[in-house]
């Protein structure tokens, strides 16, 4: 199965590559995410002109989210320029390195020439001055005028208008974006204690895993339906080999997973790539480039039918009638839920949260 992907003169011998975060703190981190763990790229944390003074403790963990008040790298700049990035590049084959930079006009003027001769491409982290377009449109500027390799402009989820965003960076020289950054502000809190879980010095924690999936979907989208022409690394929530699929359904060029290794061990990106092809051949693509040709289609319709039960696979659990917000399923006497077609919205809960698929719906 071919896993390559190509855009803007980079060629990625798969589409999964880490996300920028602590696990690409440093050269050796990147060296096991580049050899060990087989990723198609990487990208370094971002660096800015000053190094971040973090907040401890600055990440917490659930099921399906991590919560961080982590800033950029810990490092200085001339630890990257003299230490991290010369020992990764001497080590690091043909994966193409992305470095992550932020954030204003002023430190692009001094990032860009020091580090250009280390990065195959840039990430561009908007996340303190992405809201302002005018900014925005002057950080985009000054990479271009610095650099003539490919950059990309992360979009964080509270900048609004992510059309509008992807208009004025192409406008401005930019190659792409890549979308999403970490969700907030958004606050986690002990009861015990009767405090905050973690805080930046505001109060707020960066959701990210998961439970971030299907904004970070909508927003590839979103931008990839509204500036065809720009490259779209996908990022958020990402799990799986089938959540790689999807975000190139989306509109991805490649795909960008963190928080879930954090939850669920590093080795998860290893397993996600060994499980890609197999996931590929299952939902009957050819290779990473077929997936991306593929495009989505919309199924919402206005004349959808009843639900229907499949009684063989019925287990009488009963999560329907339960869970209905329309009050339209009753388990009749032999435990089979019974739909009243006049009180079925046809919104389709109950066969999506069916644990046995023993509901169809057809639209
Ligand atoms: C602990 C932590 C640190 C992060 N640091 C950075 C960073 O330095 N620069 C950046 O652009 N994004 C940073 N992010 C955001 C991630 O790169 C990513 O966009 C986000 O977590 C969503 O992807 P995920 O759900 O796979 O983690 C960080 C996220 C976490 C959880």
């Amino acid at each position: 199965m071919d896993l390559t992907t190509k855009f803007d003169g980079l060629v990625l011998k798969n589409p999964l590559m880490p996300a920028a975060g602590p696990l690409v703190g440093d050269a050796e981190k990147m060296l096991w995410l580049n050899h060990v763990a087989g990723c198609g790229a990487i990208v370094a944390k971002t660096i800015s002109v000053e190094m971040a003074h973090i907040p401890h403790p600055c990440i917490i963990g659930d099921n399906n989210a991590i919560y961080n008040c982590e800033l950029w790298t810990e490092y200085s700049k001339d630890k990257w320029i003299n230490e991290f990035l010369p020992e990764y590049v001497a080590k690091k084959g043909d994966c193409p390195l992305i470095i992550s930079v932020g954030y204003t006009k002023e430190d692009m003027e001094i990032l860009i020439p020091e580090l250009d001769k280390f990065a195959d491409a840039f990430e561009v982290s908007c996340h303190y001055v992405g809201t302002d377009r005018e900014k925005l449109a002057e950080v985009v500027k000054t990479i271009r005028k610095h650099t003539k390799k490919p950059f990309y402009m992360k979009i964080s989820p509270h900048i609004p208008d992510p059309a509008g965003f992807a208009r004025v960076i192409k406008e401005n020289g930019a190659n792409g974006v890549v979308a999403i950054n970490s969700l907030g502000p958004s606050m986690v809190i002990d009861v015990e204690n009767r405090t905050m879980a973690a805080n930046n010095d505001k109060g707020f924690v960066w959701m990210s895993g998961p439970v971030i999936k299907p904004l970070a979907l909508a927003t590839v989208y979103t931008i990839k339906q509204a500036e065809p022409s720009l490259t779209v690394i996908g990022v958020g929530g990402v799990a799986n080999a089938k959540d790689v699929i999807e975000f190139l359904l989306a509109g991805a060029s490649a795909v960008g997973m963190l928080s879930a290794p954090m939850l669920r061990g590093k080795e998860l990106y290893k397993k996600v790539l060994d499980d890609l092809p197999k996931e590929l051949e299952k939902y009957g693509f050819k290779s990473v480039e077929d997936v991306m040709k593929t495009g989505l289609k919309k199924v919402t319709t206005y004349e959808a039918e009843l639900p229907r039960v499949k009684e063989e696979k019925c287990t009488h659990c009963g999560m329907c009638a339960r869970n209905c917000p329309y009050f339209a399923i009753d388990m009749n006497e032999k435990k089979i839920p019974e739909f009243n077609s006049d009180k079925c919205f046809r919104c389709g809960l109950c066969a999506s949260k069916c644990p046995n698929k023993a509901i169809e719906f057809k639209h």
